[in-house]
């Protein structure tokens, strides 16, 4: 795992928008692993600019987006699809038969979750997964005790996931307390993963997830697991990290990282 700490959440969220349209240019054919939540909002407003100004080219990407609610339907304004339509999918070059969200009214939800799984793996594997991370630690909807080894399945929201999402609902109540979510072994098999954390209210929970033990009861712990992961952070959610030097030393020296200075 490499954690990069950026001055603010614009450098931040900027370093990561242009480690996806690098991918995308080296690999047009990239199966790109989507999440949604407000830190991908300007994500993607920058992805879309980057379409608009410099050509980013999204015309032969895949996309599988991390989940979606149980109970609404791709119309809802509070649906992942919506969401994905709204703030990304209809401003690029992008053909829309190759964008994929759990369908959360399928009539049968297991089967979409095998259904999901299936599609993945019939495109040759996730190539690049963005993520964020919830309060209480979850990537995707993978809340706390959720096996490392699970796969797209239903689960029930945490207290703490509903008090962060209710508020962007109209009507809170009616926010769903279930979810269809790739699980942390489907994340885990993607081939490189990239996490993007902004904010004060995220610095305890990313500290425990990178610097903490492996723990089901925070699910991005287990991208310590993965072998190709980049946490990219801004100095508010950085905070409570310990290993501060080093990430910055990497982010200096490392060749890798060179062409993003
Ligand atoms: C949603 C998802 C979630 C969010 C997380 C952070 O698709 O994957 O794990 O990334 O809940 O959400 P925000 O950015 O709203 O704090």
């Amino acid at each position: 795992m490499e954690v990069i700490v950026r001055p603010n959440a614009e450098e931040a969220t900027r370093l990561a928008a242009r480690v996806i349209a690098r991918e995308i240019q080296t690999k047009p054919k990239l199966v790109l692993g989507l999440a949604t939540g407000r830190t991908m909002e300007r994500l993607y407003g920058m992805l879309v600019d980057m379409h608009r100004r410099e050509g980013l080219d999204f015309s032969l990407i895949t996309t599988f987006n991390l989940d979606e609610y149980i109970g609404l339907p791709p119309e809802h304004p509070q649906s992942y699809r919506h969401y994905m339509n709204h703030h990304l999918f209809r401003h690029v070059n992008i053909d829309m038969r190759n964008t994929n969200l759990p369908d959360g009214v399928a009539p049968d939800i297991d089967a979409e979750c095998a259904r999901y799984e299936t599609a993945i793996r019939e495109c040759g594997g996730i190539g690049l997964q963005v993520l964020g991370i919830g309060r209480d630690g979850h990537i995707g909807f993978n809340e706390p005790l959720s096996a490392m080894l699970s796969r797209t399945r239903a689960k029930a929201l945490t207290p703490t996931t509903i008090r962060q999402n209710a508020p962007l609902f109209d009507k809170p109540d009616e926010m769903p307390k279930r979810a269809i979510t790739m699980g942390v072994g489907t994340i885990l098999d993607s081939k490189r993963c990239l996490m993007l954390v902004t904010g004060t209210e995220k610095a305890a929970v990313i500290a425990k997830a990178v610097e903490g033990p492996v723990t089901s009861m925070i699910s991005a712990s287990a991208l310590q697991l993965h072998p190709n992961c980049r946490v990219i952070v801004d100095e508010d959610a950085a905070a409570n990290l310990e290993n501060r030097d080093y990430y910055d030393w990497i982010f200096l020296h490392e060749p890798e990282w060179q062409e993003f200075h």
